[in-house]
């Protein structure tokens, strides 16, 4: 916060941060870390969480939007973690207030949480005006969550690694989802338990990303990409949430090029032939009653950035004097 004269100048940053769904999810098996290596494609979608970081002396969160009664407020929140991470790294002593909007389903598998820590860094870089490269924000980001590199960058990735390695990878044209939303979340570590012991006993190859699947990213092919979805987790995912396979029924019946679990679940990502084709798939979900909440989407939508660089108020009433 800055003082200039009688003018009390209070700044507001707000940035957006989409969702995902994994395109292909390929895992080995558990290493000594307690991880798993894997391949993925991400696909950044248009449902986005937007955090709003103000001047404060404390570090503090609140929340609206969808499922908001589900994110926690303390420090286990990845958004007030991401603040504090960036302080302690850039030897910053502001604190910050952030209210996050939330659009992307909580704990379903589209990194709505890691989404939030990547808008947080963003938005905090701007108000504390540490001008952090950008290779770095992605480091901070990796040591945050394995998928929260990728909401910063956005758009169409092969994560490697823990997935928080990030390749771009090319993709043409526009693609269309839609999505089965449950109230009741899946926590990732528990599917990725499941899945250790469904391949218990089995030798795993390295994972490597689908050939076919960039290959019709690169051409643009909505029904290439159908047949290449993949997801390694979903069995695991049905595992500890058998009622999915309702939403994946009713989605291919209404036509869906491709249907899986998104990520560790247990959204349900339907890919459609156009706009007008995942409304009918959601609508088709909706009627059969097999979602809490149906959403469309399009993708791939551009990484974390800020939509607003505003000078909020000034001390006397006066009118905002921002971009
Ligand atoms: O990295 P993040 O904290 O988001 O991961 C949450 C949990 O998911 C980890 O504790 C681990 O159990 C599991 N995980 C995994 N292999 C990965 C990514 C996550 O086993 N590559």
């Amino acid at each position: 916060m800055t003082t200039s004269g009688q003018v009390r100048v209070e700044r507001e940053v707000r940035v957006r941060a989409p969702g995902k769904v994994n395109l292909s999810l390929r895992v080995g098996a558990r290493e000594a870390d307690g991880y798993h290596p894997l391949a993925t494609v991400f696909q950044a979608v248009s449902l986005y969480e937007e955090v709003i970081a103000t001047p404060s002396d404390e570090l503090s969160v609140s929340v609206s939007g969808q499922q908001a009664d589900r994110v926690p407020l303390d420090l286990t929140n990845l958004a007030l973690r991401a603040a504090q991470l960036l302080a302690v790294h850039t030897g910053v002593e502001a604190g910050v207030h952030l209210h996050l909007h939330k659009a992307v389903p909580v704990a379903g598998g589209m990194a709505g949480g890691s989404a939030d820590a990547a808008a947080a860094l963003v938005a905090c870089d701007a108000l504390w005006g540490t001008a952090v490269p950008r290779e770095e924000l992605l480091e901070l980001a990796a040591e945050l969550g394995s998928d929260v590199p990728f909401p910063l960058a956005g758009h169409t990735a092969i994560g490697t690694g823990r997935g928080h390695l990030l390749m771009p990878a090319m993709s043409r044209g526009e693609y269309h989802w839609a999505f089965a939303v449950r109230e009741e979340g899946l926590s990732t570590a528990s599917v990725f338990g499941v899945f250790d012991e469904l391949i218990a006993g089995a030798t795993r190859l390295e994972p490597e990303a689908d050939r076919a699947l960039m290959q019709a990213l690169r051409a643009g092919d909505a029904h290439a990409l159908g047949r290449a979805l993949h997801n390694d987790l979903q069995h695991a995912a049905l595992e500890l949430a058998p009622a999915l396979v309702e939403p994946l029924a009713v989605a291919e019946d209404a036509g869906a090029l491709g249907v899986l679990v998104s990520g560790s679940g247990p959204t349900v990502a339907a890919l459609a032939r156009s706009r007008q084709h995942a409304l009918v798939i959601a609508a088709a979900m909706t009627a059969a009653g097999v979602a809490d909440q149906v959403l469309t989407a399009v993708g791939p939508v551009p990484g974390a950035r800020v939509i607003n660089s505003a000078r909020a108020r000034s001390a006397d009433g006066g009118p905002d004097d921002s971009d």
